[in-house]
């Protein structure tokens, strides 16, 4: 359209250069009329109406994808963490599972400010608002772990809220799902029951849950499953040297984070990051 507009454009501006006396004469040109009419007015009026329709539709089916999901999950932002709820009630933080190719129905909320669910390589942004839940879906075809990130200004750590969509064949991802319901199992080494026991009496338990203990707050992070996930904290991998610079001073990683520096002397933090471990 452009192309035609300027070559029409150039030949009138040749024309009245080649012959001026003719640019002024306004002879009435039959068809003229008629033209303007159909090429500026119906055809644009077809072609937009239609285009209109079309998107209408699209934006419709588009919204509604995931609608009667066979997954459901909840995902609550937290300053500067994510919960993560499946539908058979396993609780899990900063990792969401999914199988591989189809839509999965996300719930967003907020526990305090407005945050925003984002992961570039799979879905665009949508916002957790607090007292208000959203609704979003996104697909993974290719199993693999995408990198999402909050994407809304939440204070201190906003750049530092990250998450993980990890994404498996759907039996695998089943396989998962069972194992991320079950409660922790009782740790095996002594070294580890002593570390359960000083995080039962320690101010961890006030915070975190393990889903068959009794430590079921819900202040921080569950960590019923906490040696399988990938990251502590979504910033560092989740390795025991990476571990113990957390719990030791997390605000030495993650300034600003709500929870304490430990107050465990050096044996008994030893203790509980063993037990953290053997939380599979
Ligand atoms: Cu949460 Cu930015």
């Amino acid at each position: 359209v452009f192309l035609v507009v300027a070559g029409m454009l150039v030949a009138a501006v040749v024309r009245a250069k080649r012959d001026p006396d003719r640019s002024l004469d306004r002879r009435e040109i039959g068809w003229g009329e008629p033209f303007i009419a159909v090429a500026g007015v119906f055809l644009p009026f077809v072609i937009l109406a239609g285009v209109y329709v079309f998107s209408l539709q699209e934006m419709n089916e588009l919204a509604n994808r995931g609608k009667g999901a066979a997954t459901n999950i909840e995902v609550i932002a937290h300053n500067w963490w994510w919960e993560v709820r499946y539908e058979n009630s396993a609780v899990s933080a900063n990792e969401i599972h999914i199988p591989t190719g189809r839509p999965i129905r996300l719930e967003l909320t907020s526990a305090d400010v407005i945050h925003s669910f984002w992961v570039p390589e799979l879905q665009v942004k949508t916002d957790h608002i607090p007292g208000r839940t959203n609704h979003m879906w996104l697909q993974a075809d290719e199993p693999g772990r995408y990198r999402g990130q909050c994407a809304e200004y939440c204070g201190l750590q906003h750049a530092n809220m990250i998450f993980y969509v990890i994404a498996h064949e759907p039996q695998e991802f089943e396989r998962w799902l069972a194992h991320e319901v079950e409660p922790a199992g009782l740790p095996e080494e002594a070294e580890a029951q002593a570390g359960a026991a000083i995080f039962m009496e320690s101010s961890c338990a006030g915070c975190h849950a393990v889903r068959g203990t009794q430590a079921a707050a819900n202040l921080g992070p569950d960590l019923t499953h906490f040696s399988t996930r990938t990251t502590i904290a979504g910033v560092l991998p989740n390795a025991r040297s990476n571990l113990h610079l957390f719990v030791r001073d997390p605000h030495g990683i993650k300034p600003g984070v709500a929870m304490p520096p430990t107050e465990l002397d050096a044996d008994e933090l030893d203790a509980v990051l063993d037990y953290l471990e053997a939380l599979d």
